[in-house]
């Protein structure tokens, strides 16, 4: 599977043998293509909401000759499959809202897979508490860069669905994810809490002048605790360095 990039890699290595996989959005069907052909995945539906990357896909798989393994849909989201259809569904390459919305329209489909593995473009911490709330629990996670970007990957599975009330969880873990954060002298995740932290400290001196009681400055206080949560982690996984030397 080396012609995968290390995004799509990373969720290759979380697929388990013998699954049969759904790849929502897939484009070029570049992972289904590596995944059967490594033998790792017994049959997989690529299917993608555009004709465009459908046509692709089709190509492509035709010239690997994997028709009969691989199956291309058009449509939107898990539209493409029957609830029980597949194991794994993955869901690479887009907005974490977009996945989120995916995943809001199809709970069980979604539920029905033994495993769901995501890789947002941004919007993680909307992504975490769609999953939360659809009673996913996060199994794997990592981060992985490519060029200048890093892109969070993760592997949820379906849990008995707890009654009551929303499970509560952090800004800080919806943001970079409670694996990650265990990783606490891991410089990848640490550069992302940092260059975030930075990001809110820059609009938190823009927002300094905004007027009590107004929505900017209700605002600022919400980023300032968010700052504060961050430098509490940063802090422990500094302290923690120390203690190990
Ligand atoms: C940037 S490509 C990602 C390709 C591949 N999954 C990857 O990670 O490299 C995003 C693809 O998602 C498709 N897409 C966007 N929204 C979708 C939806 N709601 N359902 C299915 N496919 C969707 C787009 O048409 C596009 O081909």
């Amino acid at each position: 599977m080396s012609q995968l990039s290390p995004r799509l890699a990373g969720l290759a290595a979380w697929v388990p043998l013998g699954s049969r996989l759904l790849d929502v959005g897939t484009d070029h069907a570049l992972l289904p293509i590596a995944l059967v052909q490594s033998g790792r995945v017994v049959s997989a539906v690529a299917s993608d909401i555009a004709r465009g990357p459908v046509e692709r896909a089709r190509d492509n798989v035709r010239q690997a000759g994997l028709e009969a393994q691989i199956a291309v849909r058009q449509g939107p989201g898990l539209s493409t499959v029957s609830a029980g259809e597949v194991d794994v569904i993955v869901i690479a390459g887009m907005g974490g809202g977009t996945a989120a919305g995916i995943l809001e329209e199809a709970p069980d489909i979604a539920r029905c897979a033994t495993r769901l593995l995501l890789q947002p473009m941004n919007g993680a911490a909307r992504l975490r508490r769609c999953l939360l709330d659809l009673g996913f629990e996060t199994v794997e996670e990592d981060m992985v860069e490519e060029g200048a970007r890093s892109y969070q990957l993760m592997a949820v599975e379906p849990r008995p669905k707890p009654g009551g009330e929303r499970p509560r969880a952090s800004w800080l873990t919806l943001a970079f994810g409670p694996v990650n954060l265990r990783r606490t002298g891991d410089e990848r995740v640490r550069r992302a809490v940092w260059e975030e932290r930075e990001h809110m400290s820059g609009i938190v001196d823009r927002l300094a002048a905004a007027p009590e009681g107004s929505e900017a400055a209700r605002r600022r206080v919400e980023l300032e605790a968010r700052i504060h949560e961050a430098d509490a982690w940063l802090h422990l996984g500094a302290q923690r360095e120390e203690g190990g030397r």
